[in-house]
C-alpha cells in the first residue's frame, strides 16, 4: 500500500465521506486539464468544506509525506493544477468552499472562499451596484482562488488591472497546516512585506489560498462598443493612443484579433456572423464605461474613429446598439480559444511585450515561423492595450496532428526567443505551470529564480506544495 493510500482513511476523517472522491469515474474530470492537454493520475481528490478541514489535510499530508495539488476550476491553461501521472498526489478542490460571506458597501469589498466562481462573485457584487471587474471567456468556471493563484488578467486589465491589483486581503492555508489570517480590507497597510504578493501569481506552490477581500468598483452605467477592421498591429497601437487620449480611464478594453483568429471563430462557433461585407487583415474591439447612465461614449468613439479614417488606421467600423450587438461582438473575440481547438492543437504561447514593440514583433515572429512551418497558421489575438498577445498556432491546412505536435518546443523556442529580443515576457497572464516550468531557467533573470527558490524553500521546506509546477529542477 502505497502512503497516499495509507492515507484515505484519515482524509475521509477531515474532510468527511461527502468529502473524498476515489471513485475512478469521479476521478477524471480532475485529473485533465480543460485543452486535454495535460494529465495525470491520483489516488482521491479530497474537496474540504472549510478553511479549518484544508489545514486538517495538509496537516495529515505533511506527516504522511504526500505531495498536494491544489484546483479551482480548473481552467488552467499551463497544467498547473493537474496532478502527475505517479498517482501519488492528492488533488485538493476548492469546489465546496464557494459562500460569499460579506459585501462592505462603504468599504467598496467583498469577502469571498476561494472557491467562488468568479462570475458568483461578479453578480454579487452587481446585485449591489457594485462592479468586480476581472473578465475572462472562463469566467463562468474559474474561481476566486484559481484566478489569484495564476494572477489572472483578462479583458478589463487596462482600465482596472490584473488579480494582483484587485486584492485587499487573503487567508491561506500553509503547507504544514498553519493558517496565515491575512483577510483585511484595508487599502493602506504599511506593515512591513506584502505577504498576499507572495501567493498572488505562485500557482498553489506556496500554499493554499482559502478566502480573499476583494475590491469593488461603482457599477457601470453606460457602455459603447466598436468592431473596427485595421489594416495591422501598427494601426491597432496607433488607435489605443487615438482612442485613450480622448476616453481617459473610461477606454475598459482593447482587444485585437488577426482575421485567421476571426476565421476560425466563424467556422466553429454556433450562431456568429462576420459584421462587414468582405474580410480585413486585423481588428479591434475596443471599449468605453462610464459610470453615469448618460455619459455620452458613443460619440467620444465616433469622434476617435472619424480621426482614425482620417489617418487609414481604420477600414471599416461599427459601434454596437443595444447589448445583443455587444453580446454579438464579444462572442467573437471570447469564442477563439475554444475554436482554434476544433483545428487540431493549439500550440499557446500567452506573450507580453512593450505596447510599441507589438507591430514589430509580430512582423518579425510571423516571418521566423513561416520559414520554419511553410503554411503554419498564426493566431495572434489578445489584450494589446496591456502588450499581451495569445500568439498561438495551428497546423497547416491537412497536415499531421502528431507531426505538428512533435515540433512545439521548437517553435515555442522561435516565439520565447523572439520575445525576449523586444525584453518582453514568456508568461502575460497564464502562469507557468508545468508548461513553461523548464523555460524559466534559459528565460529568467537567475538572481530572481534564486530569490523564488529561496521562498519555496521556507515556506514549503518538504516540497509538497504543488511540486513540478513553476520551478524548474536545480
Ligand atoms: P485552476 O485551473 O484550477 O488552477 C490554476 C492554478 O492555480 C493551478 O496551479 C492550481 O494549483 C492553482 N490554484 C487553484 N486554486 C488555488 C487555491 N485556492 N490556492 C492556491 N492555488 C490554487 N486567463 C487569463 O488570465 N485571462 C484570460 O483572458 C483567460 N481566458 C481564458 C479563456 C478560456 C476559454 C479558458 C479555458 C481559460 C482562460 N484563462 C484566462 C485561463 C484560466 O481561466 C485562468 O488561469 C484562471 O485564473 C484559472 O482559474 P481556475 O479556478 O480554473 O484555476
Ligand atoms: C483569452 O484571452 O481568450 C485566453 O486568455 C487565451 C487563450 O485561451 O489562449
Ligand atoms: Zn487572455
Amino acid at each position: 500500500m502505497t502512503a497516499t493510500e495509507s492515507l484515505l482513511p484519515a482524509l475521509r476523517a477531515a474532510v468527511g465521506p461527502a468529502g473524498l472522491v476515489t471513485d475512478a469515474d469521479q476521478l477524471r474530470s480532475y485529473l485533465v486539464d480543460w485543452r486535454g492537454a495535460y494529465r495525470g493520475a491520483a489516488a482521491a481528490v479530497v474537496r474540504p468544506g472549510s478553511t479549518e478541514e484544508v489545514a486538517e489535510v495538509l496537516r495529515l499530508c505533511r506527516d504522511a509525506g504526500v505531495a498536494v495539488v491544489p484546483q479551482g476550476g480548473n481552467t488552467g491553461l499551463c497544467g498547473g493544477a493537474v496532478p502527475d501521472a505517479s498517482g501519488r498526489q492528492v488533488v485538493l478542490s476548492l469546489g465546496r468552499m464557494r459562500r460569499v460571506h460579506e459585501l462592505d458597501a462603504a468599504n467598496q469589498t467583498i469577502t469571498v472562499e476561494a472557491g467562488a466562481v468568479l462570475q458568483t462573485v461578479q453578480e454579487a457584487a452587481a446585485a449591489a451596484g457594485r462592479l468586480f471587474p476581472l473578465s475572462l471567456g472562463s469566467e463562468g468556471s474559474a474561481t476566486i482562488g484559481g484566478t489569484l493563484a495564476t494572477n489572472a488578467g483578462g479583458t478589463a486589465v487596462l482600465r482596472y488591472g490584473t488579480m494582483r491589483d484587485l486584492v485587499l486581503g487573503l487567508e491561506v492555508v500553509l503547507p504544514d497546516g498553519r493558517v496565515w489570517h491575512g483577510l483585511r480590507g484595508l487599502r493602506k497597510d504599511n506593515t512591513g512585506y506584502d505577504l498576499k504578493h507572495l501567493f498572488v501569481g505562485a500557482e498553489g506552490t506556496l500554499g493554499v489560498i482559502t478566502a480573499a477581500v476583494l475590491k469593488l468598483f461603482p457599477a457601470v452605467r453606460s457602455r459603447a462598443t466598436a468592431w473596427v477592421a485595421l489594416p495591422g498591429p501598427a494601426a491597432a497601437v496607433e488607435l489605443i493612443e487615438v482612442v485613450r487620449a480622448l476616453a481617459g480611464d473610461r477606454l475598459t478594453g482593447f482587444e485585437v484579433m488577426s482575421r485567421q483568429s476571426v476565421e476560425f471563430v466563424l467556422a466553429h462557433a454556433a450562431g456568429v456572423r462576420d459584421p462587414f461585407a468582405q474580410p480585413h487583415p486585423w481588428y479591434a474591439l475596443v471599449e468605453l464605461s462610464d459610470t453615469l447612465p448618460d455619459a455620452g461614449l458613443a460619440e467620444v468613439l465616433e469622434t476617435g474613429l472619424g480621426e482614425a479614417f482620417e489617418r487609414d488606421l481604420a477600414l471599416d467600423a461599427v459601434i454596437a446598439s443595444g447589448s445583443a450587438q455587444v453580446a454579438a461582438l464579444w462572442a467573437l473575440r471570447e469564442g477563439i480559444s475554444e475554436a482554434q481547438n476544433s483545428e487540431g492543437p493549439s500550440l499557446k504561447h500567452d506573450v507580453t511585450v512593450p505596447v510599441s514593440s507589438i507591430p514589430d514583433f509580430v512582423e518579425r515572429t510571423d516571418r521566423a515561423l513561416a520559414a520554419a512551418v511553410p503554411g503554419i497558421r498564426v493566431v495572434a489575438y489578445g489584450h494589446v492595450g496591456d502588450g499581451n498577445l495569445h500568439y498561438n498556432l495551428s497546423k497547416p491546412v491537412g497536415s499531421d496532428d502528431d507531426a505538428f505536435r512533435a515540433r512545439a518546443d521548437e517553435l515555442a523556442r522561435v516565439v520565447y526567443d523572439s520575445t525576449a529580443s523586444f525584453a518582453g515576457s514568456i508568461s502575460a497572464e497564464h502562469g507557468i505551470g508545468v508548461a513553461k516550468r523548464d523555460l524559466l531557467a534559459d528565460y529568467e533573470d537567475p538572481l530572481e529564480l534564486e530569490l523564488m527558490r529561496g521562498v519555496k524553500a521556507l515556506l514549503d521546506p518538504a516540497g509538497l506544495m504543488n511540486p513540478g509546477k513553476v520551478l524548474p529542477a536545480g
